[in-house]
Protein backbone atom coordinates (compact mmCIF):
# COMPACT_ATOMS: atom_id res chain seq x y z
CA UNK A 1 0.00 0.00 0.00
CA UNK A 2 1.23 3.05 -1.20
CA UNK A 3 0.99 6.07 2.00
CA UNK A 4 2.02 9.38 1.66
CA UNK A 5 1.98 12.58 4.21
CA UNK A 6 -0.99 13.36 2.55
CA UNK A 7 -2.61 10.07 4.01
CA UNK A 8 -1.58 11.20 7.44
CA UNK A 9 -4.29 13.85 7.65
CA UNK A 10 -6.96 11.18 6.66
CA UNK A 11 -6.19 8.73 9.33
CA UNK A 12 -4.69 9.83 11.85
CA UNK A 13 -5.62 12.56 14.86
CA UNK A 14 -4.61 15.89 14.25
CA UNK A 15 -1.90 16.43 17.50
CA UNK A 16 0.98 16.31 15.37
CA UNK A 17 1.90 18.31 12.26
CA UNK A 18 4.98 16.43 11.27
CA UNK A 19 7.23 16.96 7.90
CA UNK A 20 6.33 17.40 4.38
CA UNK A 21 8.30 13.75 3.98
CA UNK A 22 8.42 10.38 5.51
CA UNK A 23 11.80 8.93 7.06
CA UNK A 24 12.32 5.37 5.06
CA UNK A 25 15.49 4.30 6.69
CA UNK A 26 18.26 4.90 9.60
CA UNK A 27 21.60 4.29 9.51
CA UNK A 28 23.76 5.64 11.74
CA UNK A 29 23.32 9.57 11.60
CA UNK A 30 22.29 9.52 8.48
CA UNK A 31 18.54 9.38 7.61
CA UNK A 32 16.57 8.67 4.22
CA UNK A 33 13.10 9.85 2.95
CA UNK A 34 10.68 8.37 0.63
CA UNK A 35 12.45 9.75 -2.34
CA UNK A 36 15.84 8.71 -1.43
CA UNK A 37 16.86 12.58 -0.01
CA UNK A 38 19.21 12.04 2.17
CA UNK A 39 19.31 14.32 5.65
CA UNK A 40 21.95 14.52 8.31
CA UNK A 41 20.09 13.84 11.66
CA UNK A 42 21.04 16.20 14.79
CA UNK A 43 17.31 16.00 16.23
CA UNK A 44 17.92 11.83 16.92
CA UNK A 45 14.25 11.30 17.44
CA UNK A 46 14.44 14.69 20.14
CA UNK A 47 17.15 12.91 22.27
CA UNK A 48 16.24 9.29 21.72
CA UNK A 49 18.35 7.51 19.48
CA UNK A 50 21.49 7.65 21.52
CA UNK A 51 23.79 5.38 19.14
CA UNK A 52 22.21 6.37 16.28
CA UNK A 53 19.88 4.23 13.51
CA UNK A 54 20.08 0.94 13.23
CA UNK A 55 23.42 0.45 15.72
CA UNK A 56 24.76 -3.51 15.11
CA UNK A 57 24.68 -3.74 19.07
CA UNK A 58 20.84 -3.22 18.97
CA UNK A 59 19.63 -4.71 16.10
CA UNK A 60 21.64 -7.76 17.05
CA UNK A 61 19.93 -7.72 20.93
CA UNK A 62 16.43 -7.08 19.35
CA UNK A 63 16.97 -9.91 17.00
CA UNK A 64 18.52 -12.37 19.70
CA UNK A 65 15.63 -11.33 22.07
CA UNK A 66 12.72 -11.53 19.24
CA UNK A 67 13.86 -15.24 18.69
CA UNK A 68 13.12 -15.89 22.09
CA UNK A 69 10.57 -14.30 23.92
CA UNK A 70 8.63 -11.17 23.33
CA UNK A 71 6.18 -10.75 26.44
CA UNK A 72 4.43 -12.46 29.00
CA UNK A 73 3.38 -9.50 31.28
CA UNK A 74 4.56 -8.65 35.21
CA UNK A 75 3.11 -12.41 36.34
CA UNK A 76 6.10 -13.23 35.24
CA UNK A 77 9.59 -11.80 35.41
CA UNK A 78 12.44 -12.10 32.83
CA UNK A 79 16.08 -12.73 32.38
CA UNK A 80 16.38 -8.84 30.59
CA UNK A 81 14.75 -6.94 33.11
CA UNK A 82 16.17 -8.10 36.15
CA UNK A 83 20.03 -8.08 34.23
CA UNK A 84 18.79 -4.32 33.23
CA UNK A 85 17.66 -2.99 36.74
CA UNK A 86 21.03 -4.78 38.16
CA UNK A 87 22.90 -2.81 35.29
CA UNK A 88 21.32 0.51 36.33
CA UNK A 89 21.19 -0.08 40.26
CA UNK A 90 25.03 -0.66 40.06
CA UNK A 91 25.85 2.56 37.87
CA UNK A 92 24.00 4.73 39.86
CA UNK A 93 22.66 5.68 43.52
CA UNK A 94 19.56 3.96 43.39
CA UNK A 95 18.50 0.32 44.64
CA UNK A 96 15.57 -0.71 42.88
CA UNK A 97 13.82 0.12 39.42
CA UNK A 98 10.41 0.45 38.25
CA UNK A 99 10.17 -0.19 34.29
CA UNK A 100 7.75 1.94 31.87
CA UNK A 101 7.36 2.92 28.87
CA UNK A 102 7.72 6.00 28.51
CA UNK A 103 9.10 9.39 29.97
CA UNK A 104 5.85 10.37 31.05
CA UNK A 105 5.01 7.32 32.75
CA UNK A 106 8.22 6.92 34.49
CA UNK A 107 7.43 10.35 35.93
CA UNK A 108 4.08 9.54 36.97
CA UNK A 109 5.46 6.57 38.72
CA UNK A 110 8.06 8.49 40.57
CA UNK A 111 4.99 11.26 41.63
CA UNK A 112 2.65 7.99 42.66
CA UNK A 113 5.30 6.61 45.22
CA UNK A 114 6.54 10.19 46.26
CA UNK A 115 2.72 11.01 47.44
CA UNK A 116 2.49 6.97 48.65
CA UNK A 117 5.81 7.81 50.93
CA UNK A 118 4.77 10.87 52.34
CA UNK A 119 1.00 9.73 52.93
CA UNK A 120 3.14 6.59 54.67
CA UNK A 121 5.46 8.31 56.45
CA UNK A 122 3.61 11.68 57.01
CA UNK A 123 0.17 11.25 56.53
CA UNK A 124 -2.34 12.92 53.61
CA UNK A 125 -1.21 16.54 54.49
CA UNK A 126 2.04 16.41 53.13
CA UNK A 127 0.82 16.21 49.54
CA UNK A 128 2.56 19.22 48.43
CA UNK A 129 4.37 18.61 45.04
CA UNK A 130 6.52 21.85 43.72
CA UNK A 131 7.90 22.11 39.93
CA UNK A 132 9.17 24.79 37.95
CA UNK A 133 7.66 26.90 35.43
CA UNK A 134 9.25 25.94 31.85
CA UNK A 135 9.87 22.05 33.25
CA UNK A 136 8.39 18.91 30.82
CA UNK A 137 7.72 15.90 32.60
CA UNK A 138 5.39 14.48 29.67
CA UNK A 139 1.66 14.08 28.95
CA UNK A 140 -0.40 12.28 31.42
CA UNK A 141 -2.39 14.76 33.29
CA UNK A 142 -0.22 14.23 36.58
CA UNK A 143 2.86 15.22 34.53
CA UNK A 144 1.74 17.61 32.06
CA UNK A 145 0.04 19.27 35.39
CA UNK A 146 3.53 19.62 36.71
CA UNK A 147 5.31 20.61 34.33
CA UNK A 148 5.61 24.23 34.00
CA UNK A 149 3.51 25.27 30.69
CA UNK A 150 0.19 25.81 31.65
CA UNK A 151 -0.68 26.02 27.90
CA UNK A 152 -0.20 21.94 27.55
CA UNK A 153 -2.33 21.04 30.81
CA UNK A 154 -5.37 24.30 29.95
CA UNK A 155 -8.11 22.95 28.43
CA UNK A 156 -8.80 19.47 29.82
CA UNK A 157 -10.90 20.50 33.10
CA UNK A 158 -9.60 19.97 36.49
CA UNK A 159 -6.13 19.18 37.03
CA UNK A 160 -4.73 16.94 40.24
CA UNK A 161 -4.50 19.14 43.07
CA UNK A 162 -1.43 20.19 45.07
CA UNK A 163 1.11 21.43 42.36
CA UNK A 164 3.25 24.67 42.68
CA UNK A 165 5.68 26.07 40.33
CA UNK A 166 8.13 28.64 40.84
CA UNK A 167 10.56 29.82 38.65
CA UNK A 168 14.04 27.73 37.54
CA UNK A 169 17.13 28.87 39.54
CA UNK A 170 15.14 31.16 42.05
CA UNK A 171 16.05 29.83 45.17
CA UNK A 172 14.39 31.94 47.20
CA UNK A 173 10.86 31.53 45.40
CA UNK A 174 11.50 27.89 46.05
CA UNK A 175 12.46 28.41 49.73
CA UNK A 176 8.98 30.51 49.68
CA UNK A 177 6.91 27.95 48.74
CA UNK A 178 7.87 25.09 50.84
CA UNK A 179 7.14 23.90 54.11
CA UNK A 180 6.77 20.45 56.03
CA UNK A 181 3.68 20.07 53.97
CA UNK A 182 6.14 19.41 50.89
CA UNK A 183 6.05 15.82 49.74
CA UNK A 184 8.62 16.33 46.53
CA UNK A 185 10.12 18.79 44.54
CA UNK A 186 10.62 17.66 40.73
CA UNK A 187 12.97 19.17 38.17
CA UNK A 188 14.86 18.23 35.13
CA UNK A 189 18.84 18.87 35.92
CA UNK A 190 18.71 20.83 33.00
CA UNK A 191 15.47 21.57 31.66
CA UNK A 192 15.48 20.31 27.85
CA UNK A 193 11.87 21.51 26.36
CA UNK A 194 12.19 24.83 28.16
CA UNK A 195 14.98 26.28 26.59
CA UNK A 196 18.04 24.37 27.32
CA UNK A 197 18.62 26.08 30.89
CA UNK A 198 21.01 24.76 33.06
CA UNK A 199 20.87 24.59 36.66
CA UNK A 200 23.42 27.06 38.84
CA UNK A 201 25.20 25.07 41.26
CA UNK A 202 24.15 26.54 44.21
CA UNK A 203 20.53 26.79 43.24
CA UNK A 204 21.02 22.79 42.30
CA UNK A 205 22.65 21.98 45.69
CA UNK A 206 20.33 24.63 47.49
CA UNK A 207 16.86 22.68 46.29
CA UNK A 208 18.80 19.42 47.43
CA UNK A 209 19.42 21.37 51.48
CA UNK A 210 15.67 22.44 50.82
CA UNK A 211 14.50 19.10 50.56
CA UNK A 212 16.26 17.73 53.57
CA UNK A 213 15.62 20.86 55.35
CA UNK A 214 11.42 20.45 55.15
CA UNK A 215 11.80 16.32 54.44
CA UNK A 216 11.12 16.08 51.16
CA UNK A 217 11.97 14.11 47.98
CA UNK A 218 13.80 14.88 45.16
CA UNK A 219 13.10 13.95 42.04
CA UNK A 220 15.27 14.26 39.31
CA UNK A 221 13.53 14.04 35.40
CA UNK A 222 16.38 12.91 33.70
CA UNK A 223 14.67 11.35 30.53
CA UNK A 224 16.06 13.82 28.47
CA UNK A 225 19.29 14.39 29.84
CA UNK A 226 20.33 11.15 31.18
CA UNK A 227 22.07 7.87 29.88
CA UNK A 228 25.07 9.89 28.49
CA UNK A 229 23.08 12.93 26.57
CA UNK A 230 25.68 14.97 29.39
CA UNK A 231 28.93 12.95 29.27
CA UNK A 232 28.23 11.31 32.08
CA UNK A 233 25.61 7.96 32.36
CA UNK A 234 23.23 10.05 34.25
CA UNK A 235 23.63 13.97 34.68
CA UNK A 236 23.02 14.37 38.60
CA UNK A 237 26.63 12.46 38.56
CA UNK A 238 28.53 15.73 37.69
CA UNK A 239 26.45 18.24 40.01
CA UNK A 240 27.51 16.69 42.65
CA UNK A 241 23.78 16.69 44.07
CA UNK A 242 21.67 12.88 44.25
CA UNK A 243 18.30 12.76 44.01
CA UNK A 244 15.85 10.17 45.84
CA UNK A 245 14.01 9.74 43.13
CA UNK A 246 15.00 9.21 39.09
CA UNK A 247 13.37 8.48 35.73
CA UNK A 248 15.06 7.84 32.48
CA UNK A 249 13.54 6.96 29.28
CA UNK A 250 14.49 8.25 25.76
CA UNK A 251 18.15 7.33 25.27
CA UNK A 252 17.48 4.57 28.01
CA UNK A 253 16.04 2.45 24.81
CA UNK A 254 17.79 4.32 22.00
CA UNK A 255 14.79 4.08 20.28
CA UNK A 256 12.87 1.66 21.83
CA UNK A 257 9.99 2.54 24.02
CA UNK A 258 10.89 1.98 27.83
CA UNK A 259 11.74 4.31 30.55
CA UNK A 260 12.42 3.38 34.19
CA UNK A 261 11.88 5.35 37.32
CA UNK A 262 14.78 4.63 39.90
CA UNK A 263 14.93 5.12 43.86
CA UNK A 264 16.33 3.92 46.85
CA UNK A 265 15.51 0.41 48.83
CA UNK A 266 13.73 2.60 51.48
CA UNK A 267 11.33 4.58 49.43
CA UNK A 268 10.83 2.22 46.93
CA UNK A 269 9.17 -0.14 49.88
CA UNK A 270 5.85 2.17 49.99
CA UNK A 271 5.05 0.57 46.38
CA UNK A 272 3.79 -2.35 47.63
CA UNK A 273 2.49 -4.87 45.26
CA UNK A 274 -0.71 -3.93 43.94
CA UNK A 275 0.23 -0.66 44.24
CA UNK A 276 1.08 0.70 40.58
CA UNK A 277 2.13 -1.31 37.57
CA UNK A 278 1.83 -1.36 33.45
CA UNK A 279 1.08 -4.46 31.37
CA UNK A 280 4.04 -3.63 29.09
CA UNK A 281 6.79 -2.69 31.69
CA UNK A 282 9.64 -4.35 31.99
CA UNK A 283 8.85 -6.31 28.45
CA UNK A 284 11.96 -8.26 27.43
CA UNK A 285 12.19 -6.79 24.35
CA UNK A 286 12.50 -3.28 25.56
CA UNK A 287 15.11 -4.51 28.30
CA UNK A 288 17.23 -6.56 25.97
CA UNK A 289 17.88 -3.26 23.56
CA UNK A 290 18.70 -1.02 27.00
CA UNK A 291 20.93 -3.72 28.31
CA UNK A 292 22.62 -3.24 25.00
CA UNK A 293 22.63 0.56 24.72
CA UNK A 294 23.60 0.57 28.36
CA UNK A 295 26.53 -1.61 27.57
CA UNK A 296 28.06 0.61 25.15
CA UNK A 297 27.03 4.09 26.34
CA UNK A 298 28.10 3.64 29.87
CA UNK A 299 31.59 3.50 28.35
CA UNK A 300 34.91 5.98 28.97
CA UNK A 301 35.40 5.79 25.03
CA UNK A 302 31.66 6.52 24.59
CA UNK A 303 31.24 9.24 27.90
CA UNK A 304 34.13 11.17 27.02
CA UNK A 305 33.54 11.44 23.14
CA UNK A 306 30.42 13.01 23.89
CA UNK A 307 32.16 15.82 25.64
CA UNK A 308 34.41 16.01 22.48
CA UNK A 309 31.50 16.31 20.30
CA UNK A 310 30.08 19.05 22.60
CA UNK A 311 33.62 21.36 21.84
CA UNK A 312 33.57 20.67 18.20
CA UNK A 313 29.72 21.67 18.20
CA UNK A 314 30.00 24.36 20.38
CA UNK A 315 33.10 25.73 18.32
CA UNK A 316 31.44 25.37 15.35
CA UNK A 317 28.41 27.10 16.34
CA UNK A 318 30.42 29.65 17.27
CA UNK A 319 31.94 30.04 14.00
CA UNK A 320 28.56 30.21 12.50
CA UNK A 321 27.39 33.29 14.49
CA UNK A 322 30.54 34.66 13.89
CA UNK A 323 29.60 35.41 10.38
CA UNK A 324 26.30 35.90 10.72
CA UNK A 325 25.65 36.99 14.05
CA UNK A 326 22.01 35.27 14.56
CA UNK A 327 22.65 33.52 18.12
CA UNK A 328 22.76 35.57 21.39
CA UNK A 329 23.75 32.80 23.51
CA UNK A 330 25.11 29.04 22.89
CA UNK A 331 24.77 26.64 25.69
CA UNK A 332 24.07 23.25 26.90
CA UNK A 333 25.91 19.98 28.25
CA UNK A 334 27.26 17.06 26.11
CA UNK A 335 25.50 16.77 23.61
CA UNK A 336 22.33 18.75 24.60
CA UNK A 337 22.95 21.98 22.90
CA UNK A 338 20.82 25.36 22.71
CA UNK A 339 21.17 27.98 20.16
CA UNK A 340 19.39 30.96 21.26
CA UNK A 341 18.39 33.42 18.32
CA UNK A 342 19.53 36.54 18.62
CA UNK A 343 16.48 39.50 19.30
CA UNK A 344 16.23 40.04 15.38
CA UNK A 345 15.22 36.65 15.16
CA UNK A 346 13.76 35.66 17.99
CA UNK A 347 10.38 33.73 17.84
CA UNK A 348 12.06 32.33 14.89
CA UNK A 349 13.08 29.28 15.85
CA UNK A 350 11.30 26.69 13.71
CA UNK A 351 12.30 28.74 10.41
CA UNK A 352 15.64 27.33 11.12
CA UNK A 353 14.06 23.98 11.97
CA UNK A 354 12.29 23.87 8.66
CA UNK A 355 15.40 25.77 6.74
CA UNK A 356 17.68 22.72 7.74
CA UNK A 357 15.40 20.39 6.69
CA UNK A 358 15.06 21.86 3.33
CA UNK A 359 19.09 21.47 3.08
CA UNK A 360 19.52 18.05 4.21
CA UNK A 361 19.68 18.68 8.27
CA UNK A 362 17.52 17.85 11.45
CA UNK A 363 17.19 20.11 14.28
CA UNK A 364 15.00 20.95 16.88
CA UNK A 365 14.21 23.64 18.79
CA UNK A 366 13.02 24.03 22.22
CA UNK A 367 10.82 26.69 22.52
CA UNK A 368 10.11 29.56 20.09
CA UNK A 369 13.63 31.21 20.27
CA UNK A 370 15.99 28.14 20.58
CA UNK A 371 17.34 25.71 18.00
CA UNK A 372 18.35 22.68 19.82
CA UNK A 373 20.86 19.68 18.57
CA UNK A 374 20.62 16.34 20.29
CA UNK A 375 22.30 14.24 17.78
CA UNK A 376 23.72 10.77 18.24
CA UNK A 377 26.21 10.63 21.21
CA UNK A 378 28.93 8.36 18.74
CA UNK A 379 28.03 10.56 15.82
CA UNK A 380 30.99 11.15 14.05
CA UNK A 381 33.31 13.99 12.87
CA UNK A 382 32.52 13.79 9.30
CA UNK A 383 28.73 13.67 9.78
CA UNK A 384 28.97 16.74 12.04
CA UNK A 385 31.14 18.95 9.63
CA UNK A 386 28.69 18.31 7.22
CA UNK A 387 25.29 18.51 8.62
CA UNK A 388 26.81 21.93 10.36
CA UNK A 389 27.55 22.98 6.47
CA UNK A 390 23.90 22.38 5.44
CA UNK A 391 22.63 24.21 8.45
CA UNK A 392 24.52 27.15 7.11
CA UNK A 393 23.24 26.92 4.27
CA UNK A 394 19.93 27.13 5.67
CA UNK A 395 20.99 30.27 8.12
CA UNK A 396 22.31 31.67 5.01
CA UNK A 397 18.84 31.64 3.13
CA UNK A 398 16.74 32.80 6.25
CA UNK A 399 19.44 35.93 6.90
CA UNK A 400 19.50 36.76 2.63
C1 LIG B 1 12.52 15.98 30.59
C2 LIG B 1 11.42 15.18 29.97
N1 LIG B 1 10.59 14.47 30.75
C3 LIG B 1 9.61 13.73 30.22
C4 LIG B 1 9.38 13.67 28.87
C5 LIG B 1 8.27 12.83 28.33
O1 LIG B 1 8.75 11.65 27.80
P1 LIG B 1 7.79 10.77 26.88
O2 LIG B 1 7.45 11.59 25.69
O3 LIG B 1 8.61 9.55 26.58
O4 LIG B 1 6.58 10.44 27.68
C6 LIG B 1 10.21 14.40 28.02
C7 LIG B 1 9.99 14.39 26.56
O5 LIG B 1 10.37 15.26 25.84
C8 LIG B 1 11.26 15.17 28.57
O6 LIG B 1 12.09 15.89 27.80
Amino acid sequence: MKVTRATFNDVMVPNYNPAKMIPVKGEGSRVWDQDGTEYVDFAGGIAVNCLGHCHPAMVNALTEQGNKLWHLSNVFTNEPAIRLAKKLTDATFADRVYFANSGAEANEAALKLARRWAMDKHGAHKDQIVAFNKGFHGRTFFTVTVGGQPAYSDGFGPKPGGVEHVDYNDLAALEAQMSDKTCAVMMEPLQGEGGVISPDLEFIKGVRALCDKYNALLIFDEVQTGFGRTGSLYAYQQLGVTPDILASAKSLGGGFPIGAMLTTAAIAEHLKPGTHGSTYGGNPLACAVAEAVFDVVNTDEVLTGVKAREELFKSKLEELNQRYGIFKDIRGKGLLIGAELSDDYAGKARDFLNAGAEEGVMVLVAGPSVVRFTPSLIIPEADVLEGLARFEKAIAKIVG
